[in-house]
């Protein structure tokens, strides 16, 4: 049996390999194509495969322990339709997948941009562990604490307001309408895209500038709705956005108030648009340890 770490190895590599043919031009390929033998797709099939493997089985052994532990998979496998049907494995391997991927994915890029853009700017990693060793004076950050992690939080939002997981939303357009002066005939794709709301002038001023301190100031304070939307908006606003944000500045807080995270010199940070903002290269960085 593969431990965890391995396991989790293996994931990790497989997300990884569906991620990167998820870009750009192959998007928008025929879906035909995707029956054809090409080597790639050949990876893609065996990238899903290898998911499908870890989610079954996670379900699998559920089933088989009958206990119901209080979580979401067992919520999901107690639930009833209205004609009293539960859901078929088929069903709860595309929830779980969806949660893993919508959840897991997201989160660890927001933090690995923070680092990026913390390294990047001492100002605000000095305000950050200012207010960490404020807050928390060298004990684990909890729920409690939150309320006050103020400038945490910010830090985590700055960097998803330059650099958001989800860096563009699409909609198909179920009846003609108008927008803008624009007639918008049904059927047409709309694309929403959080990378170039996130950087305009009228709502941000300097835009590229990474200062989290923006948050308590106007006119950040005074968005119009949707000028910033990390998490969607309207009925299919992200269910985990409450959750994603405690995580999120919680894990910014437990980490940095024991490491500063520096950039390995030379090493390239480029953001690729595939379904979430990527890097390409990955972010190479050294850690180190402050002491408390
Ligand atoms: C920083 C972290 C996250 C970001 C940036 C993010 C972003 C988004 C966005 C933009 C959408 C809307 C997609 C659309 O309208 O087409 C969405 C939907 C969703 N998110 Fe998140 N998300 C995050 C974390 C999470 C977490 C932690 C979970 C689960 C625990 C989660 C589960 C979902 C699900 C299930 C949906 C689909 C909701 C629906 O269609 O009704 N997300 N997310």
């Amino acid at each position: 049996m593969a431990t965890a770490a391995q396991e989790s190895g293996e994931f990790a590599a497989a997300l990884n390999l569906l991620m990167k043919h998820s870009s750009g031009a192959r998007m928008l390929l025929p879906p035909w194509v995707r029956y054809l033998p090409l080597p790639f797709l050949i990876r893609v099939r065996r990238a899903v495969r290898q998911l499908d493997e870890v989610v079954y089985r996670i379900i699998r052994e559920r089933r088989e322990s009958e206990s119901d532990k209080g979580d979401l998979l067992s919520m999901l496998m107690s639930a009833r339709d209205e004609d009293g049907s539960r859901m078929t494995d088929r069903q709860l391997r595309d929830e779980v997948m969806t949660f893993l991927l919508a959840g897991h994915e997201t989160t660890a890029l927001s933090l690995s941009w923070a680092w990026y853009l913390l390294s990047e700017n001492p100002e605000a990693e000095n305000k950050l562990h200012h207010e960490l060793g404020r807050v928390l004076g060298g004990k684990n950050p909890s729920f409690e604490d939150l309320p006050r992690l103020c400038y945490t939080e910010a830090v985590v939002k700055e960097s998803m307001r330059l650099y958001p997981p989800a860096w563009s939303l699409a909609r198909t357009a179920a009846e003609d309408f108008e927008i803008g002066g624009y007639l918008v005939p049904a059927g047409s794709n709309v694309v929403m895209s959080q990378w170039i709301m996130h950087r305009d002038p009228r709502f941000f001023p300097s835009p590229v500038q990474c200062d989290p301190g923006r948050w308590f100031e106007e006119p950040t304070q005074r968005l119009p709705r949707f000028a910033y939307f990390p998490f969607g908006g309207g009925p299919r606003y992200c269910v985990g956005a409450s959750f994603a944000m405690m995580e999120a500045t919680l894990l910014l807080a437990a980490i940095a108030q024991r490491f500063r995270l520096r950039m390995v010199p030379g090493h390239k940070v480029v953001p690729v648009p595939s379904i979430t903002l990527r890097p390409k290269y990955g972010i190479k960085m050294s850690m180190h340890q402050i002491r408390v």
